[in-house]
């Protein structure tokens, strides 16, 4: 017999329910806390796995008390959210998504994994594969953005980085894919709220990412706290046992979300615990984090025969599984044995701050006023204002898992570092929520004497990620008061407004995008952020970042991304009965993958070849580009198709594939993409893929604004 029969035929009904267990833990100086538990259920086997326990000595210890205590010894599976690096913040997910590069994608993950295993954990509740399109769901900053296609890509390399070639390695960490499926779409942006979409939507849009992660070899995956169309995803037996168990053939892990299965009776699914242990059993739910249903109610279930010990066993198996592969029944302490090396967390933090200044999408730059002239630079005198300026905590964004205490680096400390000579001033004018303008006067009275204003606006961290909708993501407080005052004073002085959003999604912010000389999206850019923002706007680097979500002009456009289907009356300003607002152009303010670089790039010589393909043939696609600015830098370059004529209605463009060239100069170079003509299939009317004979529109460009593409008509056959 191998170990996992040898184990499951000694195992009891309690012990093999604790390994369908997972338990939040803390750590105090008086010793380890369980919540609403003990570390007796771990010495007894009724607790099998653990969430929220941050450091190798803990972590051992409580390995030690399940390994060394317990009647079968059988190792804990120790989970932490790891969503943008573990101890050494990353910019946050939406943010890495506009760096548009799968080698940075899939280092940061490893990076997060190796610092993470470090501390003694095994599993980490990532990576967040929810295409968003709403910026009111706060959720937005922790996924990909708008397209389903770049979460594909997204997903492939988080489950590559994080689990590595191999699961058991002391480095590595089993890979979550979340939250499945379909959270993003909650009703009116709020979080938790129902979601009702079609099922080409569920389809086209938010399949394909776990497709991605499924294909990657992802270990685990975690339902969403949601509904779909009446039903709540953790006792989903359509999507979670006929899909994505039996269609997909996913085998691994199904963890519930934070005390999800209690919450099948607050959405009125279920009258008890006990049912509710039974829906999310039925539905395919291995492990319960938190809600303590499967070892308060499948025993009653199973007495009543409403549930069976070979559906118990089956989940107890893959548990099982996964322990095996992670290693963690040959040695329980390879993850955390050794303290990370100086070295190899000085390079982590290198990284960080390389990745952080890759991913600052340049919104605006009106008469080249960044990088700031030598003037600003030294010595020269910089007004720093507002509440965003010294804030080290807020730059670390909404996930900081175990670097909490860890220092960031604020915009004043990075500017300070990077200009010793510059006299930078500073004053927050305003709190980043309060109603409180007192402060505005002395900001205001700041900019005399200064080259330029560098305006520090946007949100705190925490109103963005889990529960932090807003029904108004605009800029909070009175900071758009500070922002026109400190503006009118900079225009009547001559010199250059600089306005640096903090943010974890698109803001409504219409009026900066007109007044602000140059306008940067910095999301929120983790434990290097100053550093990073000071490189960009000197001009040690290039800003390259692209925004992965559209940005609106007004609330009342949202949801808004660029691959909306066609209307049969689109919009004419020659013809009053066409698809718009009274009050708001229908255009984004800055479209999908816009983001400008302090080089200026001419698109040229669009070939598509061949100009007719079949099913099993693949298009070349090759476009030249010239760097007309006045510095180097590095360009992306967006590959989107639309098909003419289809049997359903298609989306106005859909993203296949991106580049990046790098030119100096006056130099011109080019790029080829190749895109495989099965990628040109489509859900056909009865949501079957289906490759049609017709004309298709293949466009390149810089981003989804369509004035920017040029096209190309090719003939599939
Ligand atoms: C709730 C969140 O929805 C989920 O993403 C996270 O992994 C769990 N809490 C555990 O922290």
């Amino acid at each position: 017999m191998n170990r996992i029969d040898t184990l499951m035929a000694r195992m009891t009904l309690s012990e093999k329910l604790g390994q369908l267990t997972m338990t939040a833990s803390g750590y105090t100086v008086t010793g380890p806390v369980i919540a609403g538990d003990s570390t007796q259920s771990i010495i007894d086997g009724t607790i099998g796995n653990l969430l929220n326990m941050v450091g190798a000595g803990p972590a051992h210890e409580m390995q030690r008390l399940a390994v060394e205590q317990s009647r079968l010894g059988i190792p804990l599976l120790i989970g932490l959210d790891i969503v943008h690096g573990h101890r050494t913040l990353f910019p946050i997910p939406l943010a890495e998504a506009g760096i548009f590069d799968e080698a940075v994608w899939e280092r940061t993950a490893r990076e997060a994994a190796r610092e993470g295993a470090a501390d003694g954990l095994a599993m980490t509740f990532a990576p967040m594969l929810d295409v968003s399109r709403d910026p009111r769901w706060g959720r937005t900053a922790e996924g990909p953005g708008e397209d389903p296609w770049l979460n594909g890509r997204i997903a492939q390399a988080k489950v590559r980085g994080f689990q590595g070639s191999d699961l058991s390695s002391a480095e590595s960490l089993a890979a979550c894919a979340k939250h499945f499926v379909a959270y993003s779409p909650v009703t009116a942006g709020r979080e938790y709220a129902a979601v009702d979409i079609s099922e080409r939507t569920l389809r086209e849009v938010h399949l394909p990412g776990f497709v991605a992660a499924i294909e990657a070899g992802v270990a685990t995956l975690m339902p969403a706290f949601t509904d779909l169309n009446g039903v709540p995803m953790t006792a989903h037996v359509p999507l979670l046992r006929d899909w994505l168990r039996g269609e997909m053939g996913f085998d691994g892990v199904i963890v519930s979300d934070y005390n999800a299965i209690a919450e099948l009776i607050e959405h009125g699914v279920a009258a008890d615990l006990v049912d509710a242990a039974v829906l999310a059993l039925k539905a395919g739910v291995d492990i319960d984090m938190m809600a303590d249903a499967y070892r308060k109610g499948l025993p009653v279930a199973l007495e009543q025969g409403r549930v069976t010990i070979d559906e118990i066993d089956a989940c107890v198996r893959r548990v099982l599984r996964l322990k095996e592969q992670l290693g963690l029944f040959d040695d329980p302490y390879r993850r955390g044995a050794t303290p990370e090396p100086a070295a190899v967390i000085a390079e982590r933090h290198a990284l960080a701050r390389d990745v952080a200044r890759k991913v600052i999408v340049m919104l605006k730059n009106e008469r080249d006023t960044l990088p700031l002239p030598a003037t600003a630079k030294a010595p020269g005198a910089l007004a720093v204002i507002g509440p965003l300026a010294d804030a080290s905590t807020e730059m670390k964004g909404p996930w900081w898992g175990a670097g909490e205490h860890e220092p960031a680096v604020s915009v004043l400390a990075g500017l300070r570092a990077a200009l010793p000579q510059t006299d930078i001033r500073h004053a927050p004018g305003v709190a980043i929520d309060s109603a409180d303008d007192s402060g505005i006067e002395a900001a205001v009275a700041l900019c005399d004497g200064a080259d330029a204003v560098l305006l520090c606006l946007g949100e705190r961290a925490t109103m963005s990620g889990e529960a932090a909708s807003r029904a108004t993501p605009a800029l909070p407080g009175r900071q758009q008061a500070l922002a026109e005052a400190v503006t009118a004073r900079a225009q009547a002085l001559g010199i250059p407004v600089v306005a640096i959003l903090f943010s974890g999604r698109p803001l409504v912010v219409p009026w900066l995008a007109e007044h602000a000389d140059a306008l940067l999206a910095a999301w929120f850019l983790g434990v290097e952020a100053g550093h990073a923002i000071a490189d960009v706007l000197t001009g040690r680097v290039s800003p390259s970042g692209r925004t992965p979500m559209s940005w609106p002009r007004a609330v009342g456009q949202v949801p808004i991304w660029f691959g909306q289907r066609p209307t049969g009356r689109p919009m004419n300003p020659a013809d009053y009965y066409t698809s718009k607002y009274q009050d708001v152009d229908n255009t984004p303010l800055y479209a999908f993958g816009h983001g400008l670089t302090y080089g200026r790039f001419r698109y040229d010589e669009l070939h598509v070849e061949p100009r007719r393909v079949r099913e099993q043939g693949t298009l070349t696609i090759s476009v030249t580009l010239r760097n007309e600015g006045a510095r180097e830098a590095e360009e992306t370059v967006f590959l989107f198709v639309r098909a003419k004529v289809s049997l359903v209605t298609r989306p106005l463009l859909e993203l296949k594939g991106y580049a990046k060239l790098r030119l100096m100069p006056g130099v011109a170079g080019s790029v080829k993409l190749k895109l495989p003509a099965t990628e040109l299939r489509y859900l056909g009317p009865d949501l079957q893929p289906l490759f049609e004979a017709g004309e298709v529109d293949v466009f390149v460009g810089p981003s989804a604004e369509p004035t920017g593409l040029l096209q190309q008509t090719i003939e599939l056959c």
